[in-house]
């Protein structure tokens, strides 16, 4: 089992009270709500995790029962509001600072061939299901300290996109347990934190700027209006979606990639799969292609 298996079931086992059995009938609609609305797969294995999440929100709403719960959020605008809120439980949110390193190595070492061949282009940079803001900010972590070592003032600017409300509001807040900052490197820490008095750390104020959030369902893409990206982050999502749409959502990212950008999955998201305008980076630790120039 892979590090994301293992972190996707320590999170489903954070069970607070036993739910209620559901339905064969029940289960299934739940099911077809959640991959059409944003391609979450619940098979049988997570029927627990979504038995339990479900009965959590609905002990919260007074809602006793999972079809009359169904039919409140899928009418109506209180079913929509109810929708974004049932979200933020049920989109496994587990992130962390530099996650995988060798993808954070990539970027720097790209960025830093970008200076030397497109001089003064200010870079679109761009976490797909961003959570709380980890690897966003970490992008701009390692965007900053290239800029730096080379003397240059700070040029890009980084999109942190997310189907769960929540998790954005803690990556706009940019405030972290100090426990979660321990994987970034010292000097980084120094520079790009600051120590709160509760033992939390906060993002300095000029990295957290250069943060915009955005709510986005990876579903609806091609409605997104962000184009010309440098580099794209896309990681620890795709494999809760099936393998065609995994294909259709890698497929409109490309769109989204300015020639000669950079799109980086997480390795073991998506075999074999190749596209036309995409060269593999050739870096067996990573799973990252640019996209050719015309
Ligand atoms: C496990 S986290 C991964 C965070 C980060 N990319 C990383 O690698 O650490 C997965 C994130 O994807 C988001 N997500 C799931 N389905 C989504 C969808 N259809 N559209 C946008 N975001 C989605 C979840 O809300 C969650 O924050």
């Amino acid at each position: 089992m892979d590090a994301s298996a293992v972190q996707l079931e320590r999170s489903e086992q954070r069970v607070i009270e036993p739910p209620v059995e559901m339905l064969p009938t029940e289960f299934s609609d739940w099911q077809r709500l959640l991959e059409s609305r944003v391609g979450i797969v619940i098979n049988d294995r997570r029927r627990y995790f979504l038995q339990s999440h479900l009965t959590a929100r609905m002990r919260e709403v007074g809602i006793r029962d999972y079809a009359a719960y169904y039919r409140y959020v899928t009418q109506g605008v209180d079913g929509a509001i109810e929708w974004t809120s049932l979200l933020n439980h049920l989109t496994v949110q587990f992130t962390q600072f530099f996650r995988h390193t060798p993808s954070f190595e990539v970027m720097e070492s790209y960025l830093s061939e970008r200076l030397k061949t497109s001089p003064g282009k200010v870079w679109s940079l761009w976490s797909v299901g961003c959570s709380s803001g980890e690897e966003a900010y970490s992008m701009a972590i390692t965007a900053s300290e290239v800029l730096r070592h080379a003397g240059l003032p700070e040029t890009y600017g980084v999109f942190g996109t997310d189907i769960s409300s929540e998790a954005l509001n803690r990556a706009r807040l940019g405030l972290y347990m100090a426990q979660k900052v321990q994987s970034v490197e010292a000097s980084l820490r120094k520079r790009y934190f600051q120590d709160h008095a509760d033992g939390r750390l906060s993002i300095v104020p000029a990295l957290r700027s250069r943060l915009c959030c955005a709510r986005l369902n990876m579903l609806e893409l091609a409605k997104a209006p962000l184009s010309g990206m440098d580099v794209i982050f896309c990681q620890n999502v795709l494999i809760y979606f099936r393998r065609w749409l995994r294909k259709d959502i890698l497929n409109q990212l490309v769109n989204k990639l300015t020639p000669g950008g950079l799109l980086v999955i997480g390795v073991g998201e998506m075999s074999n799969w190749t596209h036309p305008e995409l060269v593999p980076l050739g870096d067996e630790r990573v799973l990252a292609f640019t996209r050719r120039v015309a």
